[in-house]
This record gives structure tokens, C-alpha cells and sequence, in this order.
């Protein structure tokens, strides 16, 4: 690496005496806020169009978020006409509150009070920039500067609200230190306590506080302790809704929301999938789905997350990326065999256990809480042998005694070597199916019937006549057992097919749409000690492992 490191100046943490936060839990849900339709399609190469926009709205209002910042009016006619069409076009739910954010410049903050009128609840949000480099660099101010821009904004911002609030609007207001982590702490306290009693909130009429990592430029750690420190002091506390609204330029969003949280914020803004100016907002789906896996209830519907992703990726033409949290189309999938083994593992531990409780490796959530499948586990070379009977299993109702599964995983594993690439689970039925099921040559079962009768004892006495086909030569086997299995093999007896003894069986029913089959799996021994499987499906009960015996046999036979 060059010496280019030498040129960024690195954070400097305050100093805290004593710090509560680590200590704490996240034990509900956070006042969520959407910024979707403003810092998330602000940031859009094609930002959203009207109707892209109200579909969007309409999403978020159906996962349950009750702020949804609706855009910038002031700032352009499209943002201007959309607010309108919203608030006239009654979008609006009455238990939904749009959130409008302004500059704190007095022309703009008149605009936006017409953009917002007949709404019924509004978060009016102004902000101006507080940090040392914004004020070094871009305002060449100082701390009363900036302080003074936000007050005269919070000063105009009451008296401009005289008459809506008159008219009937439920009208609250949120201010923002823009680049508030990059702020001095004792300067954020002084320019927000300054809000605070300029807009004249009280314990009643609390202002929203929303504390920005515009550009995230520490750990989430010293941000937490910035947090903790600018609470102890404010000396309004009372009066104000503690708000984060994270971005993710160190990629660390969702931890310094979660510490924030511990450190005493109360209120998140937040973006599907983490869309939004450079790196994104905070995502609110992680941040949601993180409480729920820990047992909180996130107060947030994701339980269609495909339809949301589907919504999101068509209005804002991005695309969710394929290992994004709980969405991400791989997410729900293992490719390593001991974790599909795991995971196998788990399914059934689950089922036996019976307690309710999510209990199973690798998967931290249970998909289909969020509308998803467990997509059966993929399979490429690093699978293992439990992958391919999950698949088997889960996928088309096949469920393979434990020990034929290290062979037909082995049959899975040489396909994928070969093909050096994921292979679809169709593809691996065709191999069950070519190895297993289609194994008919040489040995064939003509016709054949069978005979029972129950003796005084309750016995039950099996016998079968069939013909068997053995490539050219056709010849006719008898014999009887306690059972279809015994009988066809006292029948064979003798035959050159007789060289294997039987080891283990198991049969079970599957359904191919209406039309129930049995599945019979065979394992059968040679005088060499190995063993053949085979497998046999019929409408027939007793025919299926008739045809697996001779499937075990064919592939014997076939050196297989
Ligand atoms: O990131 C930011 O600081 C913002 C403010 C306008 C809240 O988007
Ligand atoms: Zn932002």
C-alpha cells in the first residue's frame, strides 16, 4: 500500500468517564421513519417518477411504517407535484404521518408550508450542517453561525405554522445537525438545546432530535458514546425524541443504529435495503429482522420480503444484492456439505423436538416467516452427501435411508466435478431417477402374482409365481415367505441372480400430485461383503420393493 493513509485525519473519540450503554438490550421496536422517497431516491440515477413513487408509498404504509418522509417539496416542481397528488389524491392513511425536510432557509421553509397543506399529520424537517469541516470548508462559520441558521429556520418554522395548525394539521417538527458525528459534542447540545426553546417544545410536544452520521466516519462504538454523552446533556431531554439516521460509508449502518439504540435513541430513519446516497442509508429490513431473530417484535410486516424486493427493484431500477440479509437470493441456501448436514440435522431435530423454538444451524431465521422457502440446499463440489438427500427429500418426497446416502451423494459429487459448476435440483432427481429407477436391464419382471392367506395363529403366508426376463432368456420362479420380500427371494433362489443376501428395507408413500406411490429402498449384500441399493416405485405396495430388489440387482449386475 502507498503512504496514502498519511493524508485522512482519523476521529477523535470523546472522552467518557463512564459509559451505560454496552450494558443495555434492545427490548422494542424504535419509532420507525422511512426516507425512501427522499434520501433514498434523492441518491437514484433515475429518481422515481409519480407512480413509481405512490407504489413505493403504498408498500411502505402496507409493512406498517407509520413517518414516511415524503421528499424535498421545496426543491423542485416534480417533488413539489408529488406531495400534492398525495396529500389530494388521499393516499394518505389518517394514522400515517408524512415528513417533508426542508433547508433551513427561510424562501424554502415557505414553500414546503404550501406544499404540505390539508395534510392532516406532518413532520416538518429542517436541518443545516453543524460540523467542523461543513463549517470550515463549506460555510466558513462558526458554532454561533450555524447555530444562528437554525434557530431564525426554528423561529420562522412557528410562526409559518400558526395557520395550518389552525386550520386543523397535526404538524410536529424534526430538526437535524446535518453531519452531527463529525460536530463537536458540546456544540451539537448547544445548537439543538437552542431549537429546542426557539420552536418552544416541551415535554408535550416533543421535537424530533435526529442525530445524522451523514457520512459514517467512525466505529460504531465512539458513536454510541456520542450518543450516550449529547442525552446526558441536553438539557431539554425531556422535550425531545432522540432520531439516528445512519448512513453505512464504513459499511457499519445497522451496528450504529443497534448501539445507538443502547446508547438512548429512540427513533430510526431508515431505508428499504439500504438504499440511498453513496453506500445508503441504514437498512431498515436488516435493522427490523435483526430484533425479530432475537425476539422482539420489529412492529414491521416483512412477511412477503419477495414482493417487497420485487416492488423495490422495479421502482428504483437497483437491485438487491444476492448475500444482503434475510433477502438476498442465496441467503437461504448452503453449499458446503457440513452445513447442509447441519442443517438436515436441524429440520429433524425440530420435528421431533416439538418445543417451537428455531433451532436450526446456519439459519439464523426461519424463511418462510418472511414468505420465503428453505431453497433447498444447493449443490456444486463442496456438497456433501446429506445435500443431495435433503434435496431428494424436501424437493420430491424421496426420503433415502441413511445408508444409501454417502453413495448417491458420491453419484451427485462426480457429476459436479465434472460439470465444475452448481447443478439444479431437477438434475439431481434425473441422476436418482437414471441410477436407481430406470435401473431395469438385464433382470426384468415379466408378470407375476401373489398369493396370502392368514394361518390360525395369525401368520401370514406369502407365495409368488412370476416370470422374470433375463435379456433374451424368459423363465418362470416360484416361491413363498412370511411376507412379498421373503417370497421373491425364496423364488429366485437357485437362479444366477442369487447371490446377494438381504440386508435392509424401507418403504414409503409419496404423492405425485393426486396419485399416491410407494417408494421401496433394497439394500442387499454380495458374497464380497458390499452392498447394492436399489430402489423400486409402484401403486403397488408390494410391487415396489419387488422392483427395487431387482433394481439393486440390475445395478450389481451392471457393476454400478
Ligand atoms: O444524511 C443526512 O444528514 C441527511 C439529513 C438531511 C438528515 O439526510
Ligand atoms: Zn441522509
Amino acid at each position: 500500500m502507498n503512504a496514502g493513509y498519511a493524508k485522512y485525519i482519523p476521529f477523535v473519540p470523546i472522552h467518557m468517564d463512564h459509559r451505560t450503554w454496552p450494558d443495555k438490550q434492545i427490548t422494542k421496536a424504535p419509532i420507525w421513519c422511512s426516507v425512501d422517497l427522499r434520501d433514498g431516491n434523492q441518491a437514484l440515477i433515475d429518481p422515481m417518477n409519480l407512480q413509481e413513487k405512490l407504489e413505493y408509498f403504498h408498500t411502505l404504509v402496507d409493512i406498517g411504517l407509520k413517518e414516511i418522509e415524503i421528499g424535498f417539496p421545496s426543491a423542485s416542481e416534480t417533488e413539489y407535484e408529488i406531495c400534492r397528488e398525495l396529500i389530494d389524491g388521499g393516499h394518505i392513511p389518517d394514522d400515517v404521518t408524512i415528513q417533508v425536510l426542508v433547508q433551513a432557509r427561510p424562501h424554502l421553509i415557505q414553500k414546503t408550508f404550501e406544499a404540505i397543506r390539508g395534510a392532516k399529520h406532518v413532520i416538518l424537517h429542517f436541518y443545516n450542517s453543524t460540523s467542523t469541516l461543513q463549517r470550515k470548508v463549506v460555510f466558513q462559520t462558526d458554532v454561533e453561525g450555524v447555530k444562528k441558521i437554525a434557530v431564525d429556520a426554528a423561529n420562522l418554522i412557528r410562526e409559518l405554522s400558526q395557520d395550518a395548525i389552525a386550520e386543523g394539521m397535526d404538524l410536529r417538527y424534526e430538526y437535524s445537525p446535518e453531519s452531527f458525528m463529525g460536530t463537536e459534542m458540546d456544540a451539537a447540545v448547544e445548537i439543538c438545546q437552542a431549537v429546542i426553546e426557539a420552536i418552544q417544545a416541551t415535554p408535550e410536544k416533543k421535537i424530533i432530535l435526529n442525530l445524522p452520521t451523514t457520512v459514517e466516519n467512525c466505529m460504531p462504538n465512539y458513536f454510541a458514546d456520542e450518543i450516550e454523552y449529547f442525552i446526558s446533556k441536553l438539557p431539554s431531554r425531556e422535550s425531545a425524541i432522540i432520531s439516528l439516521h445512519p448512513h453505512n460509508d464504513r459499511g457499519c449502518g445497522v451496528a450504529t443504529a443497534e448501539m445507538g439504540l443502547l446508547a438512548g435513541a429512540e427513533r430510526i430513519e431508515a431505508t428499504l435495503f439500504g438504499n440511498g446516497e453513496r453506500t445508503g442509508n441504514v437498512d431498515i429490513v436488516t435493522l427490523a429482522l435483526n430484533m425479530y431473530t432475537q425476539g422482539v417484535d420489529p412492529e414491521l410486516d416483512f412477511s412477503h420480503i419477495n414482493a417487497i424486493r420485487d416492488m423495490y427493484e422495479r421502482c428504483t431500477k437497483m437491485k438487491v444484492g444476492e448475500r444482503q440479509p434475510y433477502v438476498g437470493e442465496l441467503v437461504f441456501t448452503a453449499f458446503s456439505g457440513s452445513h447442509q448436514d447441519a442443517i438436515n440435522k436441524g429440520f429433524n431435530y425440530m420435528e421431533q423436538s416439538g418445543t417451537g423454538k428455531w433451532e436450526v444451524p446456519y439459519l439464523p431465521i426461519d424463511p418462510t416467516d418472511l414468505g420465503r422457502e428453505y431453497e433447498p440446499v444447493r449443490i456444486n463440489s463442496q456438497s456433501g452427501k446429506g445435500g443431495a438427500a435433503f434435496i431428494m427429500h424436501h424437493k420430491f418426497g424421496y426420503d433415502l435411508p441413511k445408508a444409501m446416502q454417502p453413495e448417491f451423494g458420491h453419484i451427485v459429487q462426480v457429476e459436479t466435478d465434472a460439470v465444475g459448476k452448481e447443478i439444479p435440483a431437477q438434475r439431481i432427481y434425473e441422476l436418482f431417477k437414471e441410477n436407481y429407477l430406470d435401473a431395469t436391464t438385464p433382470y426384468q419382471l415379466v408378470r407375476h402374482s401373489f398369493a396370502e392367506f392368514t394361518d390360525d395363529e395369525g401368520h401370514s403366508h406369502v407365495t409368488f409365481a412370476g416370470t422374470l426376463r433375463h435379456q433374451d432368456t424368459v423363465f418362470q420362479v416360484q416361491g413363498s415367505g412370511n411376507g412379498p420380500i421373503d417370497a421373491f427371494f425364496n423364488a429366485i433362489h437357485g437362479q444366477k441372480m442369487d447371490r446377494f443376501t438381504f440386508v435392509d428395507y424401507k418403504e414409503h408413500a409419496i404423492t405425485d400430485g393426486s396419485d399416491s406411490m410407494a417408494v421401496a429402498y433394497i439394500q442387499l449384500r454380495d458374497a464380497e461383503g458390499k452392498d447394492h441399493f436399489g430402489v423400486g416405485i409402484s401403486h403397488n405396495i408390494n410391487l415396489a420393493p419387488l422392483k427395487g430388489i431387482l433394481s439393486a440387482i440390475n445395478r450389481a449386475v451392471n457393476g454400478k
